[in-house]
């Protein structure tokens, strides 16, 4: 038996949340690998945590765990920038350890914890909570810091403590910040501190009391409505204060057609944004709503089918730099609740792949004439680059890649680290809720079948899901 873990060397500076590599020999062989430099029949033969081989018809080393890749992708690990992992505060909900087997099973390697914890992350003690929770976990854990203290929107938090702990992105994610003279002064610390705001987009005065997306379901079904509004008011005034301040600013889980229109407009003016989008809002629409199940209640809430369509297209354009899966965790009594007591949120790790590969690859599922004018001819994307959006380009926003001094979504090449994750695009698979690795069930998916598999995922050179099993 290998060793598993090594302790950290007497006397080395100890990096928060830091994982000791894994001390064995893995060979992945007979897949393509897939990263941002291109494609390639090869096998990957991974020592003590880092890549050592790379290339077609390897020979499989004595005593090294193999992996069969074959008819898969072999790319680096998914890197999620929006997963609630609800520890400390929630854990009927979600821990550290439920959610990181939930990502490394949907392929992930590395996730950023969002800090809408109780206590939230508005300190240094919280960060480090967090992170020393994710160094036994099975997926590197970074922690996201909140902007304002107790995310109340009222002052800022200690942001500069939390960025000498490696926090790079901030944010009071489930709420935006109200106070446009507040989020200013944030931006100018962060541009100080060289960190991303990352801001939920949501004007709280004109989003109040709905429980979905305003149009014509929530009508119909006589439900108060979100109206796209609320968001795309939050993002123009943001993007008013990054050309004010020249920081940088990252937009969460954006869902309307007018929002992704105005970021591509600032990025071709030469703001430095980036935006994400999640799986839920490339794939479903605000109809599900309509047998009145809080399963779907999700904030931003689903929208109709032209938003969709323009999350698709915004993708395919190159407007979306990510797709992150807004993991929302919710203890099963809390979402049978009536819809305006029931929480928002919905799970994302382990359906992400299946779900962004079918939206943007194949344009599935059909947005259908539900809403009669959705705009059709939205380019397929590539396999490989729906990776990229799962992988090395949300591991560059969250200051996780090589580049930025990271071990996450480099390419796969001698003396990487070796954070991988092998992708089935074919296999098709049933969700059933109760067998996800989360503490809590509502899956959106459950009961559909998915094309889109994760097979293996290695974590610093441990394989820890082999055939779509966790290994621990
Ligand atoms: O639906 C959501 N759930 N949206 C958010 O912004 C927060 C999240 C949560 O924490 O449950």
């Amino acid at each position: 038996m290998p060793e598993r873990h090594q302790s950290a060397a007497a006397g080395a500076a100890p990096v928060p949340g830091a994982r000791a590599p894994w001390r064995g020999t893995v060979a992945v062989v007979g897949g393509t690998v897939v990263d941002e430099t291109g494609s390639r029949r090869a096998d990957v033969v991974a020592r003590d945590g880092r890549v050592v081989a790379v290339g077609p018809g390897l020979d499989v080393p004595a005593g090294a765990t193999v992996l069969d890749a074959g008819g898969c992708l072999v790319a680096p690990g998914l890197v999620d920038l929006h997963t609630h992992l609800r520890q400390p505060g929630a854990e009927e909900a979600e821990t550290v350890e439920t959610g990181s087997r939930a990502a490394a099973l949907g392929g992930f390697t590395a996730v950023v914890a969002m800090p809408n914890t109780d206590p939230p992350v508005d300190s240094a003690a919280v960060a480090l909570e967090i992170l020393s929770l994710g160094a036994a976990a099975l997926c590197r854990v970074a922690v996201a810091g909140a902007i304002t203290v107790g995310r109340a929107g009222e002052r800022l938090a200690p942001m500069g403590e939390l960025a000498a702990l490696g926090v790079r992105l901030f944010t009071d994610d489930g709420a935006g910040v109200q106070d446009g003279g507040l989020m200013r002064r944030a931006l100018d610390y962060a541009r100080g501190l060289g960190v991303t705001l990352a801001q939920h987009c949501e004007d709280r005065a004109i989003a109040a009391g709905g429980v979905m997306h305003e149009g014509n379901w929530s009508a119909r079904l006589g439900l108060p409505g979100m109206p796209a509004a609320a968001e795309e008011a939050m993002v123009a005034r943001d993007l008013a204060l990054v050309a004010a301040t020249g920081a940088r600013v990252h937009f969460l889980h954006l869902s309307c057609a007018r929002s992704l229109g105005l970021v591509a407009a600032a990025r071709a003016a030469g703001l430095p944004v980036t935006a994400e989008v999640a799986p839920h809002h490339l794939s479903l629409t605000d109809a599900e709503l309509a047998a009145y199940d809080p399963l779907f209640k999700v904030n931003p809430p689903l929208r109709g089918a032209p938003d969709v369509a323009a999350v698709r297209r915004a993708c395919a354009e190159g407007t979306v730099d990510a797709v992150a899966t807004d993991h929302a965790p919710h203890a099963p009594h809390t979402k049978q609740a009536p819809m305006d007591e029931a929480p928002p949120g919905m799970l994302g790790l382990q359906t992400a792949w299946p779900v962004t590969l079918g939206a943007l690859h194949r344009g599935e599922p059909d947005l259908g004439e539900g809403d009669g004018d959705a705009p059709g001819g939205i380019r397929a994307m590539a396999v490989a680059e729906v990776v990229g959006l799962l992988s090395w380009r949300p591991a560059r926003i969250a200051g996780l890649h090589p580049s930025a001094g990271g071990d996450q979504g480099g390419p796969v090449v001698d003396g990487a680290a070796a954070n991988l994750c092998v992708l089935d695009p074919a296999e098709r698979w049933t969700v059933d809720a109760a067998r996800l690795a989360s503490r809590s069930t509502n899956s959106p998916w459950h009961g559909r079948t998915l094309t889109g598999a994760v097979r293996h995922t290695v974590v610093a050179g441990e394989p820890v899901v082999i055939d779509g099993e966790a290994q621990r």
